[in-house]
């Protein structure tokens, strides 16, 4: 073929695939391909030494102007591109579906569960306070009139750090805390972490949470602890749920009792949650004993109050209909994305 008529061929085919490139990436190919140092243009130059000199003056002003058009089609190629890509057109298409970047988290139901029980003694009048996990003997036991032969202080009841410092085994202690850092009268809720060395099954935990509560003020009575205690189980459960006090024993109460509420899943009928007896025990609860009161110098003559202590697993659990504690902490997303 003649030099001259493939040289024109040469320049049609590198404008047609400078007007096929669409991106700075495939603009870059060709300029790679064509109009580079070893491209197919400069190879094409280099012919002229093998053409008869009578064709060479054509032949180098043929590829100098198809050169020069070349490089202005890309100059201004590459300006549009930059211009749409950088400056004017859009970073993204918004066209495209979404990506599912990040899931949502959930409250945890232990947490949406104290929440709840912050909430409605918080309109009773009880404020929040948190107290350390580990204790000394002492403030876990002691000074709640908790005696050292008592089987509580045992070392299966109650992991030991050292001698006489422990992991708290329930956050009755946050009273002692509590009554020694300030006057009454005193409304205060407890929450927190306690530990027990308890084989784990469906209702046991050796890491498990409690909600200690503590109102401290003159003439309180026992029926003002029966009374703040049944709005928190209707708020709690439902308007219909009943609550009976039965007498127990706590050291550091007296009298003391253990609170039922008319189980939530048969309305107190019987079921096989509440053991046929219609009943179900969330909490423990009594008057302040006086040796308590003793223990953080308060006037026993002049104050009175109630304490009361729940698990909070427990009552997250008959709030959702929970069948196993160990949920709680098995940070299976399955579980906790239902809540
Ligand atoms: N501390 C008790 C426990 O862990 C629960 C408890 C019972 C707390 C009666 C109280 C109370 O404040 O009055 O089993």
């Amino acid at each position: 073929m003649d030099p001259l008529a493939r040289a024109r061929e040469l320049f049609e085919r590198a404008r047609g695939e400078l007007d096929a490139a669409t991106d700075a990436a495939s603009l870059e190919r060709w300029r790679v391909a064509f109009l580079a140092r070893s491209g197919e243009i400069a190879k094409a130059m280099e012919l002229i030494r093998e053409l008869p000199p009578e064709l060479r003056r054509d032949y180098g002003r043929l590829m100098n102007e198809g050169r020069k058009d070349l490089e202005k089609r890309f100059k201004r190629k590459k300006a549009a591109f930059s211009d749409s890509s950088a400056r004017r057109g859009p970073l993204f298409d918004p066209t495209l579906p979404g990506r599912p970047e990040r899931r949502v988290g959930h409250i945890h139901p232990l947490t949406s569960t104290l929440d709840r029980i912050v909430s409605i003694f918080s309109r009773l009048g009880f404020g929040v306070a948190e107290f350390r996990e580990i204790e000394t003997e002492y403030y876990n036991f002691d000074a709640l009139n908790i005696p050292s032969d008592h089987p509580s202080h045992d070392s299966f009841d109650t992991f030991y750090v050292r001698d006489d410092i422990v992991l708290r085994s329930h956050t009755s202690p946050g009273q002692i805390r509590t009554m020694l850092s300030r006057k009454p009268p005193i409304r205060v809720l407890i929450p927190g972490r306690c530990y027990r060395p308890d084989a784990v099954d469906a209702t046991h935990h050796y890491t498990f949470h409690q909600c200690e509560g503590l109102l401290v003020d003159e003439s309180v009575t026992f029926s003002d602890l029966k009374g703040c205690l049944a709005i928190f189980a209707r708020e709690m459960f439902g308007p219909e749920t009943d609550t009976r006090f039965r007498p127990s024993f706590f050291p550091f109460t007296e009298p003391s009792a253990e609170m039922d509420i008319s189980c939530p899943f048969c309305s107190g009928s019987g079921c096989s949650i509440c053991k046929r007896t219609g009943w179900i025990e969330i909490l423990g609860c009594g008057m302040v004993h006086p040796a308590v009161f003793e223990a953080v110098g308060y006037d026993t003559e002049r104050f009175t109050g109630f304490a009361f202590g729940m698990g909070i697993e427990r009552i997250a659990m008959l709030r959702h209909g929970i069948p196993d504690i160990r949920y709680f902490q098995e940070n299976n997303l399955r579980f906790l994305e239902q809540f």
